[in-house]
């Protein structure tokens, strides 16, 4: 099977090409990866992305660009949705002239946060940031224009390419010894490695339509924050703080919990716990 990886220099990206190329896998045999950024494809750019899809004649196509800067998104609008919603779209266009599966990446910010549970699929998004809006419009985009389509929606990504969460606590840990770290956003943090093994059962298990895919169990920031140090053993203090008295531009959900039930049931595949994935991600990173 021949797998297209777009946005392959990202955070997901890079790590999904990597482990769906790794020749010490048997699960990757048979398989050829073509992995690509932005000087290869540019989605916003509807024509390109067509002739280059066309001449690489995938199976299937992951996409995991994104303007991906939820801050970022609140001033620079058009350009979220160009990336978020109009790529989304371009990249849909061209699976549908081609027959072509596409898997698309998409996140817990479509949803506003006020669920008590975490969420499932048929909930109802009512994203609050520019990020969750432009993200919602691609994906209606995917699901009306293919049918051979699987959205994966996802949430609090790290891995080892690119700044992350983690990376960033531990930078400021290094540097203070206390971070406050809001208590009252509640997610569940994924490992990129984790999710790309998901993403290649989706592939091999040709599953179609939505799915929510992290690592299980649910945390505040807080909690997060305080488990990578004590993974790491840094002692630094991390002091409780509210979401309102922590100004930043972007509005985000207070719990993005996504309830992944469905992924496990129809795939037979239990994604491990956050704490078990995170502690990993540390250990390699040393
Ligand atoms: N990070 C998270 O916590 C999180 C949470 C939930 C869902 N997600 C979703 O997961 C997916 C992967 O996120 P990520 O964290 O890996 O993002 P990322 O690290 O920002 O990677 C996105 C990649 O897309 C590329 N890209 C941007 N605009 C492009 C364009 N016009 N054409 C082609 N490529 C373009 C970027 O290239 P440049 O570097 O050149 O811009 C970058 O390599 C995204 O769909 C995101 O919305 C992420």
């Amino acid at each position: 099977m021949k797998i297209l990886v777009i946005g392959a220099h990202g955070m997901l990206g890079r790590d999904l090409a990597n482990r769906l190329s790794s020749l010490s896998d048997p699960k990757n045999s048979g398989n050829e990866v073509i992995a690509v950024d932005r000087e290869h494809i540019d989605i916003t750019h509807g024509e390109n992305t067509s002739k280059f899809i066309v001449q690489a004649r995938p199976d299937v196509i992951v996409n995991c660009a994104a303007f991906s800067n939820v801050d970022a998104c609140e001033t620079q609008i058009s350009e979220a949705f160009a990336v978020n919603a109009s790529g989304a779209r371009n990249v849909a266009l061209v699976g549908k002239q081609t027959g072509t599966k596409v898997i698309h990446i998409s996140t817990d910010y479509v949803f506003d946060g006020t669920n008590s549970e975490p969420y499932i699929e048929t909930d109802k998004p009512n994203p609050i940031s520019v990020y969750g809006k432009s993200k919602l419009e691609g994906e209606l985009a995917v699901q009306e224009i293919n049918g051979n389509y699987v959205i994966i929606r996802t949430a609090w990504l790290f891995g080892p390419f690119r700044k992350n969460f983690v990376t960033t606590m531990l930078e400021l840990g290094r540097k203070n010894r206390s971070v406050s770290v809001v208590t009252d956003q509640y997610g569940s943090p994924t490992y990129t490695s984790d999710l790309s093994d998901a993403i290649r059962t989706a592939i091999s298990k040709d599953l179609r339509g939505i799915y929510h895919v992290t690592n299980t169990g649910t945390c505040s920031r807080y909690e997060w924050a305080r488990k990578i140090f004590e993974l790491t053993g840094n002692q630094v203090s991390v002091l409780p703080l509210k979401t309102a008295d922590y100004k930043r531009p972007a509005r985000v959900p207070q719990n993005s919990s996504l309830d992944c039930v469905k992924y496990t049931t129809t795939t037979g595949q239990k994604m491990r716990p956050w704490q078990e994935a995170l502690r990993e991600y540390i250990l390699k990173a040393r």
